[in-house]
């Protein structure tokens, strides 16, 4: 039998957003973009000045939740505070040092998945029966669980993790929809921690390695976050966002 197209799922107007991370770069376009077709946003980050300084660029009506992702507590009553979600984006992510695994003791190494991985679980965990049936997760990740650079087989790892745990959730949560936006390089301020001209050089590296010529802006992703909260045919997916970075030459 066909299936038959929701139109009124397919807006995103009236639909309640839930963006972990949302006070920053990628999650902060994507609340931008939703809160303008009529969403109705809340974001969330550890930071309260963080999410306070969100709010401020962002459409009125918008609300924010200070949250840190590593403490369950914090967490469950975070998403008590919020109740009813129709669409769950994920993009909490800490700053990521590239070091080799032999220079890593175990403890800093279980720490590098403790925001992007575990604390997904945690807000999935306790997001999951606030979640309407015609609602989304949509986690992030990289390509660098694609194609990783020497220092960064952790954080492949965390990628690799996430994708799966995308997969395992579809099939679990069902009707519930997940899915993931695996981006390559993003201009967003998780760059400002490399300091100028690093940080130039970095980008113009990464640009040329596309078959595009540029890095992505948060609004590239913002797209994807969007198709993927609107399309209710789409589940158990990793839309990649990256300029054709996976298809050139090392
Ligand atoms: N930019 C890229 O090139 C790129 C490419 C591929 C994948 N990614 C990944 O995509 C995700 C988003 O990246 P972005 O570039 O948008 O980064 P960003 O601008 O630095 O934003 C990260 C967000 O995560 C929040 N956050 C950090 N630690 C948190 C915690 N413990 N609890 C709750 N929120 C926390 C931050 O707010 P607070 O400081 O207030 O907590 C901020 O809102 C990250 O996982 C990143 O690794 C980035």
């Amino acid at each position: 039998m066909r299936h038959r197209v929701a139109e009124d799922h397919m807006s995103l107007n009236g639909q309640r957003i839930l963006l972990v991370g949302g006070s920053s770069g990628m999650g902060l376009a994507t609340a931008r973009t939703a809160a303008l077709e009529g969403a109705r946003v809340t974001i969330a980050s550890s930071r309260q000045d963080r999410v306070d300084a969100a709010l401020r660029e962002l459409p009125d009506g918008c609300a924010g939740i200070a949250v840190d992702v590593r403490d369950e507590t914090q967490v469950a009553n975070a998403l008590e505070r919020v109740g009813a979600i129709d669409h769950l984006v994920f993009t909490a992510g800490d700053s990521f040092t590239p070091r080799r695994l032999a220079e890593l003791d175990l403890a800093a190494a279980q720490g590098m998945l403790a925001v992007r991985f575990w604390g997904a679980v945690t807000v999935i965990k306790h997001a999951i029966t606030r979640l309407r049936p015609t609602g989304s997760i949509t986690l992030m990740t990289g390509t660098v669980g694609q194609r990783p650079v020497s220092g960064a087989a952790l954080a492949a790892a965390g990628a690799g993790a996430a994708e799966a745990l995308v997969k395992g959730l579809a099939v679990e949560l069902a009707p519930v929809r997940v899915n993931a936006v695996r981006a390559g390089a993003i201009r967003t301020p998780m760059w400002d921690r490399v300091p100028e001209p690093q940080r130039d050089a970095i980008l113009a590296r990464l640009a040329q390695n596309t078959l595009v010529g540029s890095v992505g802006e948060p609004e590239h992703i913002a797209m994807a976050h969007l198709y993927l909260m609107r399309n209710d045919y789409v589940t158990g997916t990793v839309l990649d966002v990256n300029g054709g970075s996976l298809l050139t030459a090392a």
